[in-house]
């Protein structure tokens, strides 16, 4: 279609037709009849929970990523709270982490008593600034917890650099970045610790799942004890030892991940390289088509990074469009396109305003982009029909409330 055609053709939220019938997702699963078997015959077997599939999956995460260890966790929100237990923080302490997240990244901060506090981002990638987490760091900093934003790895050289100098533990939140390359290294591979999730939306899905990785055996015991109420042995090697007893040696939580997940897990494990090929595909097609769109502000990857496309966000100028964000979004959500915005920067959430005293305008960088981000569907799945009208529906909008 010509881009006179597309310009006078009626969005759907002023009444047209949507590019597509039923709504794309930003994201969402991939289950095959592998994973479906895998399953199955976890059920069938003796271990629902804290069998031998669950070292089998992190044995196998552990190899993907280059780490020693890997410590499976209920969600990525528990296996980041296990991080800043192992790290050691407690009332009284900090660390520093980005606005531009989810909300779990700084929750498991205050999970321990300790104060998340945020530094701004770079303007090109949307990860921490290690100049300005520099400027955090303060006597009580303790830990400090870089996001990989959408799969884009941080500026984990500089930042673990900087840690070392100050005595600091790096939590890489990678919950985004499973399979990402940074420098030629593979993220779970860099940090202290590093964080995944396998929510459906990820690269590797168990349900609901985490994990951590880490090459430091005194970090992999204390998170394999936490997410097992603090016990030193769990029940399969007591039963395996013909043993009762077990200490309770520091206040842990049930965080343990079933045999029933970790079974799909090590079956879409074997997929990730497949998946990843796939985003990444998916992501050098919308950076040609969005090359010259009207109000896209370029995409952002640096050179020395590979990254894993958990989504895909653009930034929009809205200078060159009539329209603001709300209205965009309504216009492709009513194209039947699944935008979303990652992320409502935390310390403008009511919890951290209400707590901190946040009032807006704290952290420029990650306030200004918040208001231009939209983010678009983005997951392995996706056949080339639903590219193309993700391409399409974009190109419609933007035509029509370009300036
Ligand atoms: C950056 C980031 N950190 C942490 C989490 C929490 O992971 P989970 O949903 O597995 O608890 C998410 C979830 O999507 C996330 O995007």
């Amino acid at each position: 279609m010509t881009v006179a055609a597309m310009s006078s053709e009626v969005l759907a939220i002023h009444g047209g037709s949507p590019v597509r019938k039923t709504l794309l997702p930003y994201g969402r699963q991939s289950i095959d009849e592998s994973d479906i078997r895998a399953v199955v015959e976890t059920l069938r077997s003796d271990w629902l929970t804290t069998g031998p599939k669950v070292a089998e999956f992190e044995e196998a995460l552990a190899a993907r990523v280059g780490a020693k260890y890997a410590v499976s966790f209920s969600s990525g929100t528990a296996a980041l709270h296990a991080s800043t237990f192992a790290a050691g923080l407690q009332p009284g302490d900090e660390a520093v982490t980005s606005p531009l997240t989810f909300a779990a990244t700084a929750n498991c901060i205050l999970y321990q008593g300790a104060t998340p506090v945020f530094a701004d981002v770079a303007k090109d990638t949307l990860n921490l600034d290690p100049e300005l987490v520099a400027a955090k760091i303060t006597s009580r900093t303790k830990a400090i917890l870089p996001v990989d934003y959408a799969g884009h790895p941080a500026d984990l050289d500089s930042i673990i650099q900087l840690a070392e100098r100050h005595g600091l533990v790096v939590i890489e939140d990678a919950c985004h970045a499973l399979g990402a390359e940074y420098r030629g290294r593979r993220v779970g591979s860099i940090a202290h610790m590093t964080v995944f999730s396998f929510h459906p939306v990820k690269h590797v899905t168990t349900g609901e799942g985490g994990m951590v990785t880490t090459d430091n055996p005194v970090f992999a015991e204390t998170l394999r004890r936490f997410r097992n109420h603090g016990i030193s042995t769990d029940a399969r090697q007591r039963q395996s030892a013909g043993q009762w007893h077990y200490e309770m040696v520091l206040l842990g939580f049930n965080y343990r991940l079933s045999d029933i997940s970790c079974a799909l897990g090590l079956q879409q494990l074997k997929k990730l390289g497949r998946n990843l090929a796939r985003r990444r595909q998916i992501a050098a097609r919308y950076a040609v088509e969005f090359r010259n769109l009207p109000g896209v502000v370029g995409s952002h990857t640096r050179p020395d990074v590979d990254p894993a496309w958990h989504f895909y966000p653009i930034r929009l100028d809205w200078s060159e469009l009539t329209a603001g964000r709300a209205e965009v979004f309504q216009a492709l959500r009513a194209e039947n396109i699944g935008v979303n915005v990652h992320y409502i920067p935390v310390h403008r959430h009511p919890y951290y305003r209400d707590r901190f005293g946040y009032k807006g305008g704290e952290y420029p960088v990650a306030e200004a982009a918040y208001e231009c981000l939209i983010t678009l569907p983005m997951f392995h799945g996706m056949t080339d029909i639903d590219v193309l009208d993700v391409v399409r529906a974009l190109k419609k909008v933007l035509i029509h409330f370009e300036r």
